[in-house]
């Protein structure tokens, strides 16, 4: 099932060559680039069709240089460090003055993350001997949904050598489902810790390691980041739906001869984050009017769940109404 040895040397070499390979992490696959290779990471960006000011994660291995990436690494960062690494925790921290334009879209600060998928350790173990770095989004075209498997990859690019993508590491389904939480940890200063995306990783662990609470940026430390409010989307417009309002609305939908996907809620979230992107994605594929998301509940072990369905949900306003009508 896993790739060998010699799948993940090719794989280190296409990154020294410039190219592009997507990886397992444990949240989501990633599309890699070597991070000091501005053209190489130039082609992440025209593969996935983004926006070039949007900043990437670099992704280092286990005992990794953060010096190449990083200065002024605050003690909140080891603290996190120790605590969540390698795991699905991303901190943005201020940049090195070498770090290419390219990684961090300009900003004055820099993603990194220490991904603790065995694949994806090993690929960064072999490149550059560990201390090399690897920018990677998640490797899907610009505001899709994220893959969890390699044949997600697939879906989106096209096969390995025939595409863009040199090589799929194939590492099973991802663990998690759900891209990584970011803390922001370069405005101590002035709103403390922020949080700029929920994850797996709860604010309710994060604030226990910090023994302080984290700002959201949303509300108290704005920022300009690729958090866009669409994202995550489907195809299908995708509707979310009360509890109590979700067997009538449904019944409402089909009396008007609508076809409808739907999702409901299950009481394990970390099994619903492993399952909801490939859950989209086939729901998708049944080419329905309209997919309907039982709300999911709003306690803390919901909230990276919540967010990317808010988000999945932002160009459907008015949808409902519209096939009701
Ligand atoms: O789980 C993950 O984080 C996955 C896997 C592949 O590691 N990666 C991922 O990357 O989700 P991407 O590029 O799809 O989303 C990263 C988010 C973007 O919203 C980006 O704007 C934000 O992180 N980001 C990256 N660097 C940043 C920085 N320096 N300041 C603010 N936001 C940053
Ligand atoms: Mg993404």
């Amino acid at each position: 099932m896993m790739p060998d040895s010699g799948a993940i040397a090719q794989a280190a070499r296409f990154l020294e060559e410039g190219k592009l390979v997507a990886i397992p992490t444990e949240t989501v696959y990633g599309l890699a680039a070597d991070a000091d290779n501005p053209a190489a990471v130039a082609a992440i960006f025209t593969t996935k069709g983004r926006p070039a000011n949007h900043p990437l994660i670099v992704h280092v291995a286990r005992d990794a240089d953060l010096s190449h990436w990083a200065v002024d690494i605050p003690s909140e960062a080891h603290q996190l460090i120790a605590a969540f690494w390698p795991g699905s925790l991303t901190l943005i921290l201020k940049r090195a003055p070498k770090v290419s334009d390219a990684v961090t879209g300009g900003q004055d600060s820099i993603g990194l993350r220490c991904p603790s998928h065995p694949v994806a350790q090993a690929l960064l173990k072999t490149f550059r001997d560990g201390q090399g770095g690897v920018a990677a989004p998640s490797a899907n075209r610009f505001g899709r949904v994220s893959p969890t498997t390699a044949q997600h990859v697939v879906d989106e690019f096209g096969a390995p050598g025939a595409g863009p993508i040199a090589a799929v590491l194939d590492g099973g389904a991802c663990a998690v489902g759900i891209e990584s939480t970011i803390v922001d940890l370069t405005r101590l200063d002035t709103y403390g810790p922020v949080l700029l995306r929920p994850g797996q990783v709860s604010v309710q662990e994060l604030e226990q390691v910090l023994g302080r609470s984290l700002a959201m940026a949303a509300h108290d430390a704005p920022r300009v980041s690729g958090s866009l409010d669409a994202h995550y989307a489907p195809q299908t417009p995708l509707v979310l739906v009360e509890t109590d309002n979700f067997v009538k609305t449904l019944a409402e939908l089909q009396a008007k001869q609508r076809q409808v996907a739907s999702l409901r809620v299950s009481t394990n979230p970390q099994a619903y984050a492993h399952d909801l992107y490939a859950q989209l994605r086939s729901l998708d594929q049944l080419g329905a009017d309209v997919i309907l998301v039982e709300q999911p509940p709003g306690s803390t072990a919901w909230q990276g769940i919540n967010d990317r369905l808010r988000r999945a949900a932002f160009d459907s306003l008015g949808v409902l109404e519209r096939l009701l009508a």
